[in-house]
């Protein structure tokens, strides 16, 4: 041990420092740059450098100069900050250690300056002991590198103002730590940028406004305002968003309790560390069951995931304008699903099958261009179509519609067409009123909608019906209804409501997980009142449908429901989709019919809409920790 005073005591430090090895730690209230530079100058390559500064109040730093921050940030160390700070040593490579009352400031070290002692010791077990002691003030002191922002204050519970410290992107994730390993995941938007120096005092007063705005001359006024904003210089302002609290030692992600603090920092997430845990947990805050991933989170590079359990359990939508990604997301999601859930898709364009059978098991079932009457008044509605108006009037009329009604049931496996074909039914109505003038017209309809439809389309129900029940009988994982054949839109309506009844019971009897995907489900699902299709009672589709959403949750049996028009599909239905995706959307009724899904804080990302490009998406609900935009990545295998 040696006592050093005056000049010994750079001379001591800089001979140290010119020995290291491994790390040098440093404690010192308050550092000169130049000072620190003239001692680190012999300080080998790769040696570790920590450094502990005080900043309790603005006044720490105009003595701790900016040189300081640079020369360390240059030496790849790390700088911390403590509010109690007043030791000042170093230590080398735990072999040498300086501890004293100097500070390293001109004048703490430097000759003339204040009277100082210090100590020098190389023994291993005071020196031990002092390193505790560093850890111990660094665990108390803030690493600065990691922030990139400071919270101003608080608007509501989960939002406040923030002040950024560095370039931030609209809509970044960032975190406020809380505790060891525990944080506020955060969203950073509406950054505002502003310059102080053009403030409202130059304003008021008139001074510079009014000298440059009377002005007749073009170029000075121009020059003088270029001059003026060189004076200026450009704070960055923002809002910031508490998205949930994680809590590592459970695993958690929670609803976030913890209120923002003004002055707490706010820090880069590390995308491996802290979002992979969170983006694998659904919205109870617990491990996804059956993630699936489906892009990236935007703004970042870290897969994004959806809870297919929660989507089987509590079914979703996926809505957004024509080509924005919405058919490419659902087979994406499809292809991804490992699990074995039983999937049927209405295809309605043809648009599955090829993509899917590179991944997956399927099946695709082709529905030809048949007319498919469900009851008497679809039936109805196609003798209509073939020149003739069926009314109850007379008595041959009702013998007609009585043996539609007859043979006509809304049942895969009670309809006429298991053993009949539409042609046969429209013979035998004629056999029954063919001494009436009745009988020829029915016979003339029947020739009409042959060539209308093609003959086909009057005779394969039977097939159809054969086809549509093994169908039910696949083993494959998904079975994919193609209605490219179909232009009758009925037909298309009819079988998936058919289908549907018949999901619903095999979902009765096996609980196992299965998924339903509507293409177009306004179509199946429609609000009432939209468009030609009917709603309510005549429609099997809507009615199945509308149960499956109502019961899916104890059958195990999800709806994935696929919509250009939001505004189109029924309220009702609508509601119970309890996962939604919502790609670029422009018309203001269907902006309205999403709107609910965006609260206060989201406004931003609902202006959003109209602009996003094809394949991004907002998803909100119950299959992710918390609503988010992500993007999928250029998919190839078109
Ligand atoms: N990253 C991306 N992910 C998905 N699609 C993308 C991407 N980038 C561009 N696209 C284009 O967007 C189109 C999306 O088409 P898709 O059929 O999925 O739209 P859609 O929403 O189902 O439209 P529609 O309502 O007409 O059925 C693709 O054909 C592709 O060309
Ligand atoms: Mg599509």
């Amino acid at each position: 041990m040696e006592i050093l005073t005056e000049e010994r005591i750079a001379l001591k430090l800089k001979e140290i420092l010119s020995k290291a090895e491994r790390h040098v730690y440093i404690c010192s209230a308050w550092i000169r740059g130049d000072t620190l530079k003239d001692l680190l100058n012999d300080l080998k390559d790769n040696v570790r450098l920590e450094v502990v500064i005080r900043s309790s109040s603005f006044e720490d730093m105009n003595t701790t100069d900016p040189h300081f921050f640079s020369l360390i940030t240059r030496k790849g160390g790390d700088i911390f900050i403590s509010k109690r700070l007043h030791a000042k040593f170093v230590i080398v490579d735990s072999k040498f250690a300086v501890v004293g009352s100097a500070n390293i400031t001109r004048s703490g070290l430097e000759k003339g300056g204040n009277f100082e002692t210090v100590v020098y010791t190389e023994d291993i077990q005071e020196i031990s002991a002092l390193e505790k002691t560093f850890e111990l003030i660094k665990e108390e002191s803030y690493k600065l590198s990691d922030a990139v922002a400071l919270v101003i204050d608080s608007i509501t519970s989960r939002t406040g103002r923030v002040i950024l410290l560095k370039e931030l992107d609209e809509h970044s994730y960032v975190k406020i730590p809380i505790s060891k390993g525990n944080f506020l995941l955060c969203r950073i938007f509406d950054i505002r940028s502003f310059n102080p120096a053009f403030g409202t005092e130059s304003i008021s007063e008139g001074g510079f406004l009014k000298r440059v705005f009377t002005e007749k001359e073009e170029s000075w006024k121009a020059a003088a305002l270029f001059a003026k904003m060189a004076e200026c210089y450009e704070v960055k302002e923002a809002k910031v968003e508490v998205l949930g609290e994680y809590e590592e030692s459970k695993d958690l992600f929670k609803t976030p309790f913890t209120p923002l603090k003004a002055g707490s920092p706010v820090e880069t997430l590390k995308e491996e560390e802290n979002l992979k845990a969170v983006l694998l947990k659904n919205h109870s805050g617990y491990p996804m069951r059956l993630p699936v991933p489906v892009g990236k989170l935007q703004g970042t590079n870290a897969e994004a995931f959806l809870d297919m359990e929660k989507v089987i359990s509590m079914h979703m939508a996926v809505v957004g304008a024509t080509g924005s990604g919405k058919t490419t997301f659902v087979k994406k999601i499809l292809k991804e699903l490992k699990e074995p859930v039983k999937v049927y898709v209405f295809d309605l364009y043809g648009e599955y099958y090829e993509d899917l059978k590179r991944n997956r098991n399927v099946r695709k079932v082709s529905i030809p261009n048949v007319l498919f009457p469900l009851d008497s008044e679809d039936m109805k509605r196609i003798i209509r179509e073939g020149g003739l108006i069926l009314s109850e009037r007379s008595t041959e009329e009702k013998t007609v519609i009585s043996l539609f009604k007859r043979y006509l049931r809304p049942d895969l496996n009670r309809t006429v067409f298991n053993t009949k074909s539409f042609e046969d039914i429209l013979k035998e109505a004629v056999l029954l009123v063919k001494d009436s003038s009745l009988g020829d017209l029915l016979l003339e309809t029947l020739e009409s909608l042959k060539n209308s439809f093609g003959k086909e389309a009057l005779r394969n129900q039977s097939k159809v019906v054969r086809m549509l029940k093994e169908s039910l009988n696949f083993k494959e994982g998904i079975v994919i209804y193609d209605f490219k054949e179909t232009d009758i839109a009925e037909t298309s309506i009819n079988i998936a409501g058919l289908l549907l009844k018949e999901i619903l019971k095999i979902s009765k009897r096996d609980a196992s997980d299965k998924l339903v995907v509507l293409e177009e489900a306004h179509n199946f699902v429609p609000e009432r009142g939209t468009g030609d299709i009917p709603a309510g009672r005549e429609n099997l589709a809507y009615i199945s449908a509308k149960r499956i959403a109502m019961e899916g949750r104890k059958l195990k049996l999800g709806i994935v429901a696929i919509t250009q028009r939001p505004a189109g599909i029924s309220k009702f239905v609508f509601s119970q989709l309890n996962t939604r995706i919502v790609f670029k959307l422009i018309s203001r009724n269907d902006l309205e019919a999403v709107s609910p899904f965006f609260e206060v804080s989201r406004e931003d990302i609902f202006n959003l809409l109209p602009f996003l490009k094809p394949g991004t998406a907002y998803v909100s609900g119950i299959a992710v920790p918390f609503s988010f935009l992500f993007y999928m990545e250029e998919i190839t295998s078109r």
